[in-house]
Formats: structure tokens, sequence, C-alpha cells
């Protein structure tokens, strides 16, 4: 039976766990939250329905884990990973964005990584995942000086900045970004000790502009690409869906990678050999561009914490 942990059991660790739900007998899960009490009361008939879980405030010990999620906030992130790794050994290891809200911790956790032959990362991004299942780069073929607007809500620009840089990365088949432009305030997220951005950011990667703005008042969210001659707009919407369009004509519409739906199914994928160098992939690529916010952020407010 595989030996799966998830730290941190917020709505996100929450979603993780119910995508085990089908295939509860293959797992022996162990759930572990320093609110572990109230979870429990809020969470009890979904724990009821597994039939292998530890439920504890605490970290476990002695243990081989298949993998660990940690589904925590950005900034107890390192620790848990280095705790964990104290007592247990990791085979995989699922990290929620933002993978850590300073860069000194990237290099402390790529460090502890080496020395724990810890090789299978990868992060929960959905951004690439959309782009590849709506085919972008296949629209996109000849165009090399696209302006992409990226249309999201307030309070949702910087906790999701990564996802959409790892959307534009995968069809213009760039990681590297540079800032033009920031005309934004910054404000407090939703969640307590984090920042928000609110306003317009500009960046500049190749030859193609991608430009965020904060003031959105939709129930969605929108991607805009354009060039001369094309529109598309690719729109995320709350009732889960992502819909391509083309000069206004639906052409492609694919249901949103829940990870309550999809944590498992990753997890069976990336244990497959033929994937794992993809995988790889994905840390080094995600960790690239959440260094890069990290650096522009420095020039904006160096105190701007990030989950
Ligand atoms: N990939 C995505 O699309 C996506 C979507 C939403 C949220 N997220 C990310 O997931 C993370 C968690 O989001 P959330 O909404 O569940 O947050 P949350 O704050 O509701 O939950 C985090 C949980 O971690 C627990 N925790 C904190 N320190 C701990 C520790 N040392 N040991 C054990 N538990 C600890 C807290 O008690 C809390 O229950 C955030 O980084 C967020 O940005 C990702």
């Amino acid at each position: 039976m595989k030996k799966i942990l998830i730290v941190g059991a917020g709505p996100m660790g929450i979603a993780h766990l119910k995508s085990f739900l089908n295939h509860h007998q293959r797992y022996e899960i162990f759930i572990s939250d320093l609110r572990m009490n109230e979870i429990k009361v809020k969470n009890l008939n979904l724990f009821k329905k597994f039939k292998n879980i530890n439920i504890s405030k605490n970290l476990p010990k002695n243990l081989t884990l298949d993998l660990a999620i940690i589904s925590t906030n950005s900034k107890e992130r390192y620790s848990i990973i280095k705790d964990i790794l104290k007592y247990n050994k990791i085979k995989n290891l699922l990290l929620e964005k933002f993978i850590f809200s300073n860069l000194k911790i990237f290099y402390l956790f790529e460090k502890l990584i080496i020395k724990k032959g810890l090789k299978n990362i990868f992060v929960n991004s959905w951004g690439e995942y959309i782009s590849k299942k709506l085919k972008i780069n296949e629209h996109l073929k000849n165009n090399k000086k696209l302006k992409v607007k990226i249309n999201i809500n307030k309070g949702g620009m910087l906790t999701n900045l990564i996802h959409y840089l790892d959307f534009v990365s995968q069809f213009l088949k760039k990681n590297k970004f540079q800032l033009i432009e920031k005309r934004v305030s910054i404000i407090n997220s939703k969640r307590k000790k984090y920042n928000e951005l609110d306003g317009v950011l500009n960046i500049e990667m190749g030859s193609n502009t991608i430009s965020f703005n904060s003031n959105f008042k939709k129930n969605f969210q929108t991607i805009e690409i354009t060039d001369n001659y094309i529109n598309y707009l690719i729109e995320i919407n709350r009732q889960g869906n992502c819909n391509l369009y083309k000069n206004k004509k639906l052409l492609k519409r694919i249901p949103f990678p829940f990870a309550s739906e999809k944590t498992e199914q990753w997890y069976r994928n990336f244990t497959e050999k033929k994937n794992k160098e993809r995988f790889k992939n994905n840390y080094k690529k995600i960790a690239y561009l959440s260094k890069q916010i990290l650096i522009v952020l420095k020039g904006i407010d160096k105190k701007i914490s990030i989950t």
C-alpha cells in the first residue's frame, strides 16, 4: 500500500485528499494539520470514507513516504519539509504554489534535496496543463510578437501570477521575463500575513508583451492573446471550464484541473518511468519562474509576501 502524507488540511489539502477517495484502498493516508481538532469536526464525514487514514496534529515518524504533499501556505513550507525529512524518507514531493516566498529559502531547499537525494518534485501549477490541453501553441505557431492581456479579479494577481507565467511560457517557449511597467499598489491578501498587488504589471518575454490587470470585475478570469491578425480569448470560469475562443467563436472547452479530481492521477503519472523526466522539469521551470517573480517584487517592496 502506498503511503501518502498531506501536511496542511485547509481547502487545498482537503482537495488533494478528495482525489484519493476513488482508489482509497490502494493508499495509506497520513494527514497532519496544526488545527486538526477544528478540521476533524468539519471533515469528519470525508475522513470516515477512507479505510486507512491517520489524522494528527503532528508529523509522522519513521516512514518511507511514497508521496508527501505540502499544502500549507508558503512561509512554513520549508521548515515542514525539513522536519519530515529528519524522521522520514520521501520518494516523491508535491508542493503547492507559491513554492517559497523568499529566494534564500529556495537555495536552502535545493541544497537539502541534493543532500537527501530527493529528485521527484512536482509543483501544483495549472498553467502549462491548460495551455497544452487547449493546444494554444498549435494556434500560435508563426506568431512572434504577441500581446497577452491577463484579466484577474482584485486580490488574485500575486497569488496566481505563477499559474499565468506557467501558462504563457508553455506556448511562448520562454521562461525568462523582464518587468517593463508597474502601476501597482500593495494590498493585504485575504490570507493573513500575505500581500496582494492591485493594478497593472507589464512584462516582456522575448518579443512578446504580457500585461496583468487586476481591475477585472467579472466572475471569471480571462487571457486575451492578440497580434495584428488574430484574437484568442481564454476564459477560466467558476463553473470549472476553460474555454478557448477565436474571434469570439468557441473553439475548445476543457474542464479545469481541480486538485480534488487530479492529484491522485498526477501521482500515478509522475511515478511512471516515462514521465519522470517531465516532472523533474516541472520543478525546475516553476522554481525558475518563481525566483524571477521574487526578484521583480523586491523592486516593488522588499517586504511583499506571496502564497
Ligand atoms: N494550486 C492551486 O491552484 C492553488 C489554489 C488555492 C490555493 N493554493 C495554495 O495552497 C496553499 C494552501 O491553501 P489553503 O487555501 O488550503 O490555505 P489555508 O491557510 O486555508 O490552509 C493551510 C493549512 O495549513 C496548516 N498549517 C500551517 N502550518 C502548519 C504546520 N506547521 N503543520 C501542519 N499544518 C500547518 C494551517 O493550520 C491550515 O489549516 C497556499 O499556498 C495557496 O496559495 C494553490
